[in-house]
C-alpha cells in the first residue's frame, strides 16, 4: 500500500492554528495539493496571548470545515485518500485531542490508516517540502514554542545540539511586544516597529554567548523591561530594533556555530520567528560568509501547518506502519529517535 503515489490528510491543531492539508506524495517526494489554515488570532489577540481553552473551542468549531475546504481544493473526497495524519504533540493538550479525534473518526469511518505524528518531526520535514534538501542539515527551529537547534539526518534520526534554557524566542518577542504595548502576535508587531527604530541604541545582553549551544531569552526580556522603567521617554522603536537585533545576534551566532561544530552543508531556519526580517537577512548573510547553504522556507512552510504533518506521517506510516486508534494526546511529546 505504501509502494507508488499516496495521499494523506495532514492535521494540525496543536496551537493557535486549525489547518488541514491534502499532500500527494510519490517514493517520499511531496507535493502539497491544498492547504488551508484558520489562524485564531483574533480570538487571541484580546487576551495578549494564546488562550488554551478558546483555543480547543476553536478547533472544534472550525476542523470539519477545514479538512473539506482542504480536500475540496485538492479536487478530493475522504474516499480518495490513502492515510490520514493528525499532531499528536507537543502542543496545548485540548488543541492537539481535537485534531487527532477527529483524525481518528475519518480513519475509524473510512477505514484508513491513522498516523499519530510528533509536531517537531512535522517542521523538521517541513523544509523538504518546498526544496530538495540533502541529509544532514542543521535545523533552527524558532517558533512561540519551540527553540532549538537540531541536526536532521533522516526522518525519526535528529539531535538536538541545543535549546533554549527558558523562553522560546517567539515567547520572548511576544512578551516584549506586550510590555510595550505594541499587541499581539508580538513578532510581527516588533519587527514592524523595529523598522525605523536604531538597533545600536541600546546595547541589551546577549546571553550565553560564548557558552555552547543552549539559549536563553529571560534575561533579555528583563532587561528590556528595566531600561523601559527607567528611561520612561525612551523610543518603543529604538527599543524594539535593540530588543529584536539582540535575538538575531543570539540566534545567528548559535547557529554558525553549530553548523561549524557538525560540519553541516545545509542550514535551514523553520518556525514563526523565521519571518522575521533581520532574521532572514542576517541568515542568509551568515550563511554566505561561512559557504553554507542556506534555506528559507516560505513564511506558510515555516509556521505550524498541516503539509508538514502530513508528510511526516508518511515517513511515520512507511517506518512504523498505522497508529492504534487508543493513541492518547501528549502536551510534551518527544521526538521518536530524538538524541
Ligand atoms: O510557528 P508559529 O506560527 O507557532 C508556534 O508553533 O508557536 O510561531 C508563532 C511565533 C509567535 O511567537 C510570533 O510572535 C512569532 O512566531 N513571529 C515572529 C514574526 N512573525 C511571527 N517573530 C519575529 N518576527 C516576525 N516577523
Ligand atoms: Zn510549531
Amino acid at each position: 500500500m505504501m509502494q507508488g503515489t499516496v495521499t494523506v490528510l495532514g492535521i494540525e491543531t496543536s496551537c493557535d492554528e486549525t489547518a488541514a492539508a491534502v499532500v500527494r506524495l510519490t517514493d517520499g517526494r511531496a507535493e502539497v495539493l491544498s492547504e488551508h489554515v484558520a489562524s485564531q488570532t483574533e480570538e487571541h489577540a484580546l487576551y495578549g496571548g494564546v488562550v488554551p481553552e478558546i483555543a480547543a473551542r476553536a478547533h472544534v468549531e472550525t476542523i470539519e470545515a477545514i479538512a473539506e475546504a482542504a480536500l475540496a481544493e485538492a479536487g478530493m473526497g475522504y474516499g480518495d485518500l490513502t492515510g490520514v495524519a493528525a499532531t499528536a504533540g507537543p502542543g496545548l493538550v485540548g488543541g492537539v485531542m481535537v485534531g487527532l479525534s477527529f483524525g481518528k473518526a475519518v480513519a475509524l469511518a473510512r477505514g484508513l490508516p491513522l498516523v499519530a505524528v510528533n509536531h517537531l518531526e512535522g517542521h523538521a520535514v517541513s523544509a523538504r517540502l518546498g526544496a530538495e534538501i540533502a541529509y544532514p542539515f542543521l535545523l533552527l527551529l524558532v517558533s512561540g514554542g519551540h527553540c532549538q537547534l537540531l541536526e536532521v539526518a533522516g526522518v525519526g534520526a535528529c539531535r538536538r545540539l541545543g535549546s533554549t534554557i527558558d523562553d522560546a524566542a517567539g515567547e520572548a518577542f511576544d512578551k516584549v511586544a506586550r510590555f510595550l504595548g505594541l499587541g499581539y502576535p508580538g513578532g510581527p508587531a516588533i519587527d514592524r516597529e523595529a523598522v525605523n527604530g536604531n538597533p545600536e541604541a541600546i546595547h541589551f545582553p546577549r546571553a550565553m554567548m560564548n557558552d555552547g549551544l543552549d539559549v536563553s531569552f529571560s534575561g533579555l526580556k528583563t532587561s528590556v523591561m528595566n531600561h523601559v522603567r527607567k528611561h520612561p521617554d525612551v523610543s518603543s522603536e529604538d527599543v524594539a530594533a535593540s530588543f529584536q537585533a539582540a535575538v538575531v545576534d543570539v540566534l545567528v551566532t548559535k547557529a554558525r556555530r553549530a553548523a561549524q561544530q557538525v560540519g553541516a552543508k545545509g542550514l535551514v531556519l523553520a518556525g514563526g520567528v523565521a519571518a522575521n526580517s533581520l532574521l532572514r537577512e542576517q541568515f542568509l548573510d551568515a550563511c554566505v560568509v561561512d559557504g553554507i547553504h542556506g534555506f528559507l522556507p516560505s513564511r506558510e512552510m515555516c509556521t505550524d501547518n498541516a503539509a508538514m504533518i502530513a508528510a511526516a506521517g508518511w515517513h511515520r506510516l512507511r517506518s512504523d506502519g498505522p497508529t492504534s486508534l487508543d493513541c492518547g494526546a501528549f502536551p510534551n511529546l518527544k521526538i521518536p529517535g530524538l538524541t
